[in-house]
C-alpha cells in the first residue's frame, strides 16, 4: 500500500483497534456474560434491568438503514488522483491545477435497479461515483458507465425508476430489464432510445469494475481565475481496457457467484493489482455551444469524439479496500452538488433535478443533516460554520455565538475572500415555461450513430438482447411500440427485433436528409396504447 494520505490519516482516528480486549457495553462497562440473560431463578422470566440484554437486542433491532432508492448494490475503494498537466487555463480548482498534488479519493461502483442483495452481473447501467477529497472541499463526480441517460428532465425520474424497479403488485422481476412496465415507459418516452441502445449492448454487462468506463454524463462548467467559463464533459477510461461478459456468462455467473464484480474489485486490490483509470475531458469554449446539431444541455446526447477529442488529464488509482462495508460503502453520500471553486453546473434539466434529489434522500437514508461528519464523508479540508445541533452531532463548537455576524462569540469564522466559491455569473432571462426547446426533440440520430458504430457481432448481441428482454413483455402493443421506435433508429434492427418478438416487421420509415425521423415521431407520447 502507498504511504498514508490526508484521508487515511483522518480515518485512522475512527478505526476500532482490532486487538482482543475486554468486552464492554456501549458505555464501557465490562461484561462477563453474554450468552445468558438475567432471569428470576433458572427457569423464570427475563428481568428488564438486564441492561446488557436490552442494549444488545436494541442495537440489533436498529441495525438497518434504508437502502439507496436507486444504486442500492455497490462496492467501494479508496485511492488517489494525480494530474498530468495543469488545467489552470480552464479552471481554478486547485486539484486540477497542481500537478504535484495527490488527491485522496473514494469510488463506489454500483448497479442501479436491483436491491442491496441482488446479483452483480445483471443487464443494467453501472454507477461510477468518485469523490475527490480536495484541500478546497469534496468534489463528487457522480457518473455512470454509459455516457447518456434515459430521460432529459429529472422530473421524470420517479416515473422512470418506478417503471424500472420490480412491478408493484408482486415485486417481480428483481434487477431485470425484461418486464412490461420498463418497456411501456420506453415506448411512451422515445427520448430513452439512445440509452436503451447502450442498455441492450454489452456495455450493460461489464466483466469487471476495473474494465469499465465512467462518464459524468452532463455538461458541466469549468471556471478559471479570470471568471471565464468552459463547458466540460468528464470521462474515465480504465487502464485495462473496456471489457464485457457475454449474456450467457452473466447468467451462469449470477448463479455461481452473485458477488462476481464486487469480489473481483476486492481481490484485485488485496493482491496489489490496483485498478487504474484515466480522467479525460472534452472542452467546449463558452459561446461555442451552438455549433452542434444537438443541445449540450441534453443528457441523452454525447459530444462525438470526432468533433471534440477527449483530452487525458490525470489518473486515478484505487489502492485500498475499506475496513468496514457499512461504515464506508453504505454510509458514503455522494452528491452531484458537491463542487469546489472552479467547477460549476449548467442548466441541463436532469442535472438541476439531481442537485435537489441527493441531499434530500440522504437526509432520510442517513438520519438527518449531520451525515457529512461520518468518517467517509468528512472532507480533509477544514470545516467551520454556524451549523449546529441535529441528530448525532459530533462536533463541539467552542464559540458562545453560533450566528453571523456576531461580536461576542470569539472564534467566529471569517468569510472567505479570494478562496470563496463563486457561482458563474451566467446571464439568464426568460418566461417561466414547462416546454422543452426544439433542440431537445431529436431522439433517434445519436441512437443511429451508436448502432452504426457497432461491429457485426456487437449488433448480433444487441438484437439478441432486444429479443430476449422485449420478448418477455406480455402486452403486444408495447412490443409494437418499441419496434416502431427502433424503426427510426435503424430499419434492419427493427425488422430483426420484430421477427424475434412476434411483431409484424415495420415498413421503412420516411426520414429527412439529416437522417432524422419525421418530427411527429420525435415528440413524446406518440407510441401505442391499449386497443
Ligand atoms: C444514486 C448516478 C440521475 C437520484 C446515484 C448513484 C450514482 C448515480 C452513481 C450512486 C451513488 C452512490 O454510489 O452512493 C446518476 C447519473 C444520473 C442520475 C449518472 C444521470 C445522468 C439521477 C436523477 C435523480 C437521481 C435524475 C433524481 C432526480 C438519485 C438518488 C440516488 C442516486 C436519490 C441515491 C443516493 C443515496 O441514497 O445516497 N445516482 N444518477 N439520479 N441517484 Fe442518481
Amino acid at each position: 500500500m502507498t504511504s498514508p494520505d490526508d484521508k487515511q490519516r483522518q480515518l485512522d482516528a475512527y478505526r476500532v483497534d482490532p486487538r482482543a480486549s475486554e468486552m464492554t457495553t456501549d458505555l464501557g462497562i465490562p461484561i462477563g456474560e453474554t450468552d445468558n440473560s438475567l432471569t428470576v431463578g433458572e427457569r423464570g422470566p427475563t428481568l428488564m434491568e438486564d441492561f446488557h440484554f436490552r442494549e444488545k437486542i436494541t442495537h440489533f433491532d436498529h441495525e438497518r438503514i434504508p437502502e439507496r432508492v436507486v444504486h442500492a448494490r455497490g462496492a467501494g475503494a479508496y485511492g488517489h488522483f494525480e494530474l498530468y498537466e495543469s488545467l489552470g487555463e480552464y479552471t481554478r480548482a486547485r486539484f486540477l491545477c497542481d500537478t504535484s498534488a495527490s488527491t485522496p479519493a473514494f469510488v463506489r461502483f454500483s448497479t442501479v435497479a436491483g436491491s442491496r442483495g441482488s446479483s452483480d452481473t445483471v443487464r443494467d447501467v453501472r454507477g461510477f461515483a468518485t469523490r475527490f477529497y480536495t484541500k478546497e472541499g469534496n468534489f463528487d463526480l457522480v457518473g455512470n458507465n454509459m455516457p447518456v441517460f434515459f430521460i432529459q428532465d429529472g422530473i421524470k425520474f420517479p416515473d422512470f425508476v418506478h417503471a424500472v424497479k420490480p412491478e408493484p403488485h408482486n415485486e417481480i422481476p428483481q434487477a431485470s430489464s425484461a418486464h412490461d412496465t420498463l418497456w411501456d415507459f420506453v415506448q411512451l418516452q422515445p427520448e430513452t432510445m439512445h440509452m436503451m441502445m447502450w442498455m441492450m449492448s454489452d456495455r450493460a454487462l461489464p466483466r469487471s469494475f476495473r474494465m469499465m468506463q465512467g462518464f459524468g454524463v452532463h455538461t458541466f462548467r469549468l471556471v478559471n481565475e479570470a471568471g471565464k467559463g468552459t463547458f466540460v464533459k468528464f470521462h474515465w477510461k480504465p487502464k485495462l481496457g473496456t471489457h464485457s461478459l457475454v449474456w450467457d456468462e452473466t447468467q451462469k455467473v449470477a448463479g455461481k457467484d452473485p458477488d462476481f464484480n464486487r469480489r473481483d474489485l476486492w481481490e484485485a486490490i488485496e493482491s496489489g493489482q490496483y485498478p487504474e483509470y484515466e480522467l479525460g475531458v472534452q472542452l467546449v469554449p463558452e459561446g461555442e455551444e451552438g455549433r452542434f446539431d444537438f443541445d449540450l444541455l441534453d443528457p441523452t446526447k454525447i459530444i462525438p469524439e470526432e468533433e471534440v477529442p477527449v483530452r487525458p488529464v490525470g489518473r486515478l488509482v484505487l489502492d485500498r479496500n475499506p475496513d468496514n462495508f457499512f461504515a464506508e460503502v453504505e454510509q458514503v453520500a455522494f452528491h452531484l452538488g458537491n463542487v469546489v471553486p472552479g467547477i460549476d453546473f449548467t442548466d441541463d434539466p436532469l442535472l438541476q433535478a439531481r442537485l435537489f434529489s441527493y441531499l434530500d434522500t440522504q437526509l432520510l437514508r442517513l438520519g438527518g443533516p449531520n451525515f457529512t461528519q461520518l468518517p467517509v464523508n468528512q472532507p480533509v479540508a477544514r470545516v467551520d460554520n454556524h451549523q449546529v445541533d441535529g441528530p448525532h452531532q459530533t462536533r463541539i463548537p467552542q464559540s458562545r455565538a453560533t450566528y453571523h455576524k456576531n461580536s461576542i462569540g470569539g472564534g467566529c469564522p471569517a468569510l472567505a475572500d479570494e478562496n470563496a466559491y463563486t457561482h458563474f455569473p451566467e446571464y439568464l432571462a426568460g418566461h417561466k415555461t414547462r416546454r422543452r426547446p426544439e433542440s431537445f426533440a431529436d431522439h433517434y440520430s445519436q441512437a443511429t450513430l451508436f448502432w452504426n458504430s457497432m461491429a457485426d457481432w456487437e449488433r448480433e448481441h444487441i438484437v439478441a438482447a432486444f429479443r430476449f428482454e422485449l420478448g418477455k413483455v406480455d402486452r403486444h402493443y408495447v412490443r409494437e411500440g418499441v419496434v416502431e421506435h427502433l424503426n427510426h433508429v435503424d430499419h434492419d434492427l427493427a425488422v430483426a427485433v420484430a421477427e424475434g418478438v412476434g411483431v409484424e416487421p415495420p415498413e421503412k420509415p420516411v426520414t429527412d436528409n439529416h437522417g432524422r425521423s419525421s418530427p411527429a415521431l420525435s415528440q413524446t407520447n406518440t407510441a401505442h396504447s391499449p386497443a
